[in-house]
């Protein structure tokens, strides 16, 4: 008990002792950025909404912990005991049977239309999915990551698209490494749903998942195989491909920002992130899963 679990400038996560049960306590740093606690309640709303969700649709196979309390700078809730679908040392096979579950989840999700109440919209909101784009370009572009040309022409992709957004339910940073785990029963576990919202962009979180699988495992063949699993498993909606591809397209310019913020912090994904942009510029959404 007491085993810190994950610490940074904006919030410390730890083992608890919860009334004799193991669990989590997410607390806020005195170094918080502004804005950001106010996300630990979005947190509390996000397990709640998705609680109930996976109740009424159990073959979404979503499980979410309990939550044990909530307070304005900490929540606490049930530690869960499972591995993340995807951590170094799992062979790819093992990885591309597990991504294929978390497809058929985000597949399933994406086939209820959404409802409730919108609390947090990040740069995830489907009426506005380039809201980051300043702050995501500067430093990149500054670095000589990207280069202007680079960013007119994931506006041109962009622009043409917007109309053929919608929303959907969203995790908010769905992450195979850190934020899905795959317990004994099947089912997957969400953590971290500071960024939740019923009205994200339809497959934002397909979307993450797919930019965080490009950036970190070891074969891009990974990516590009939960990209193709979803796509067999999805509904064929009208614009399908033009939804996917305006996202795809908008974290892959976050992903600049990403690669360069992380970069600073010990982690370099940069020539990947150069692979992506490239790839996405040519805009075809074959060649992001075949
Ligand atoms: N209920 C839980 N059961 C088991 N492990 C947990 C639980 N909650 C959090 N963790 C572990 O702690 C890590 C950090 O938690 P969380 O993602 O909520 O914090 P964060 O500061 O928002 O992190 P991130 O940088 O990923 O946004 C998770 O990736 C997971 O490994
Ligand atoms: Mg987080």
């Amino acid at each position: 008990m007491g085993e810190i679990l994950q610490q940074n400038e904006d919030f410390k996560v730890e083992m608890v002792d919860w009334q004799g049960r193991p669990a989590v306590r997410k607390s806020v740093q005195p170094t918080i950025s502004p804005g950001r606690a106010e996300r630990l309640q979005n947190e509390a709303y996000g397990m709640g909404f998705l609680k109930d969700l996976a109740k009424k649709h159990p073959k979404v196979n979503l499980f979410v912990p309990e939550l044990y309390e909530i307070a304005p700078d900490y929540l606490i809730h049930e530690y869960v005991e499972a591995e993340p679908i995807s951590a170094p040392g799992i062979p790819s096979e093992k990885i591309k049977k597990r991504l294929d579950l978390l497809a058929q989840q985000l597949a399933d999700i994406d086939r209820i239309e959404p409802y409730g109440k919108t609390k947090f919209v990040g740069n995830f909101d489907y009426r506005d999915i380039r809201k980051g784009f300043v702050k995501w370009i500067a430093p990149p572009l500054e670095g000589g990551q990207i280069t202007q040309r680079q960013v007119d022409a994931v506006n041109q992709i962009i622009e043409p698209l917007l109309p053929y957004l919608g929303p959907r339910i969203s995790h908010g940073d769905l992450s195979p490494h850190r934020h899905t785990l795959l317990m004994d029963d099947g089912r997957i576990c969400w953590l971290d749903l500071e960024n939740f919202t019923p009205s994200g962009s339809r497959y934002y979180d397909v979307a993450r998942a797919y930019v965080r699988l490009f950036s970190f495992e070891n074969d891009i063949a990974i990516a590009k195989h939960f990209l193709k699993s979803f796509l067999n498993k999805a509904e064929g909606v009208e614009y399908q491909r033009e939804q996917l591809m305006a996202i795809i397209v908008q974290r892959t310019l976050g992903m600049q920002f990403d690669a360069w913020y992380d970069d600073r912090h010990g982690t370099d994904y940069r020539v990947r992130a150069k692979q992506l942009l490239e790839l996405v510029l040519q805009n075809k959404l074959e060649l992001l899963y075949g």
